[in-house]
């Protein structure tokens, strides 16, 4: 088959449509790019709907599309930060930052600081202790399903694990979840008509989903402070930070980032995961064969392969060179992680997916810097979890159609993927 390609004077990352065409032609696009314009300059793009909060169109971007340079940005916070008007490509206006203007969207030390209240809570042996939990939870996904033969995979299956597991580490109760569930797809559509309706705003969609969770969260934390327990809100309604406690709004926006941050991208590579292994047998068979042994090269090149964040931003703080290009102080550079995950200088064959790819130097998780995911661990071992349970309850599932996408540039998203499997599944 003959690759697809695209000229370097058709791409436009500003253009929405451009995020609603085919994953090959995104590919020839990020591939063009690399090779010929790696440092490319783009407008911001325009927002044609009438908002209640507008948002004025900035200077534009750079889209940085090596991997070497998105890891040379990310070893370099001090010259290309996170905390000047967030990490979105347009600026964050200050009502946004309200319920949005947590920790990913600042500089050490108070990113430090901040991180510091929750990282025990996300590191490797916390997360070998909950396994049980994880496989628990996975086990009553698949119970749920599993009579019936087929099912959507991403809304019952892909989406309930970490959305159950990270709303257990907030103390969310069960009642909750479909609210969690339904706001934290809003904030991550970017407008997709699946969740903000054609003519409906979706600043304010966006907005609304904010509040809804931000008053979860003061509900929670009113409680939590005469009822601590081991939970994540607990820890942060009684943080002590520079001195002093946090306040509504940080407590507001710190739990939006993990409840937001902990469910959608997993879901997303889990759902990814089922797509690719159905349509690569050979690899699914070979992971299927030896299952732990391969677990741990596999799971990468799910994150890999999937990207399911696609970009962030940095600014810059000074004058620098990177590659050659002199930056300006302010500028804005886009670390289109998914270019990156597929650079042929780093990875060999960066087009076929394989369980056994190692080293897989991926930045799926984002590259080494005060940034790096901090649900990593997590994610790694929801992902381990569910494709073992799945792989001894419901042996022969696969997809059964092609994968429904979400119309993003910012979260490589599946909305929906049929999936289908024996009945009844294999004996537990
Ligand atoms: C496959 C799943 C996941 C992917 C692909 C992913 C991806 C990422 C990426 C790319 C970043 C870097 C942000 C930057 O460069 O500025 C990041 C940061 C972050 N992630 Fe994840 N993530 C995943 C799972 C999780 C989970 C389960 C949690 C749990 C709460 C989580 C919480 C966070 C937080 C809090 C940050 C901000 C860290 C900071 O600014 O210090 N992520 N993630």
């Amino acid at each position: 088959m003959t690759p697809v390609t695209m000229p370097v004077t058709a791409i436009d990352l500003s253009d929405l449509e451009f995020w609603a065409q085919p994953w090959e032609v995104r590919e020839a696009a990020f591939r063009t790019l690399r090779a010929e314009r790696p440092i490319a300059f783009f407008e911001e793009p325009e927002f044609d709907v009438e908002s209640f909060i507008q948002i004025p169109r900035g200077p534009g971007y750079y889209a940085i599309t090596r991997h070497a340079d998105i890891v040379e940005i990310s070893r370099h916070p001090e010259l290309y930060c996170s905390g000047k008007s967030g990490t979105t490509i347009v600026d964050m206006p200050t009502e946004m930052l309200e319920f949005f203007g947590s920790m990913i969207n600042m500089d050490d030390p108070r990113h430090a600081r901040l991180r510091r209240i929750v990282s025990a809570a996300f590191n490797p042996r916390m997360v070998r202790s909950i396994e049980d939990t994880i496989e628990s939870v996975a086990d009553g996904v698949i119970d749920r399903v599993r009579d019936r033969g087929e099912c959507d995979f991403v809304t019952e299956v892909a989406a309930r694990l970490p959305l159950k597991v990270i709303c257990d580490m907030m103390g969310v109760t069960e009642r909750d979840y479909d609210t969690v569930f339904s706001c934290s797809n809003i904030i991550l559509s970017m407008g997709d008509p699946e969740y903000v309706a054609e003519g409906e705003d979706p600043v304010l969609a966006f907005m609304n989903a904010g509040s809804t969770l931000a008053d979860m969260m003061r509900d929670l934390s009113m409680f939590r402070v005469d009822h601590p327990t081991d939970d994540l809100t607990s820890a942060l309604v009684h943080a002590n930070v520079d001195g002093e406690s946090l306040d509504q709004q940080e407590l507001a926006s710190f739990f939006i980032l993990l409840l937001v941050a902990g469910n959608e991208t997993t879901r997303n590579a889990i759902s990814h995961g089922l797509w690719a292994l159905t349509e690569h047998p050979d690899q699914r068979a070979a992971w299927k064969a030896d299952f732990e042994g391969v677990a741990p090269t596999a799971v990468d090149e799910i994150v890999r392969w999937a990207s399911p964040v696609i970009f962030m931003r940095r600014t810059l703080t000074a004058p620098a060179t990177l590659s050659g290009h002199a930056f300006a102080e302010g500028d804005k550079v886009i670390l289109f992680y998914n270019s990156a995950n597929r650079d042929e200088d780093v990875f060999e064959n960066p087009y076929r997916f394989d369980v056994r790819r190692s080293p897989n130097p991926h930045v799926g998780f984002g590259a080494p810097g005060p940034h790096f995911c901090l649900g990593a661990h997590l994610a790694r071992r929801e992902i381990t979890v569910m494709f073992r349970e799945l792989f001894r309850r419901l042996p022969d599932i696969q997809a059964s159609a092609e994968p429904d996408r979400l119309r993003s540039n910012f979260i490589n998203g599946i909305k929906h993927l049929p999936a289908a499997f024996t009945p009844g599944g294999a004996a537990a």
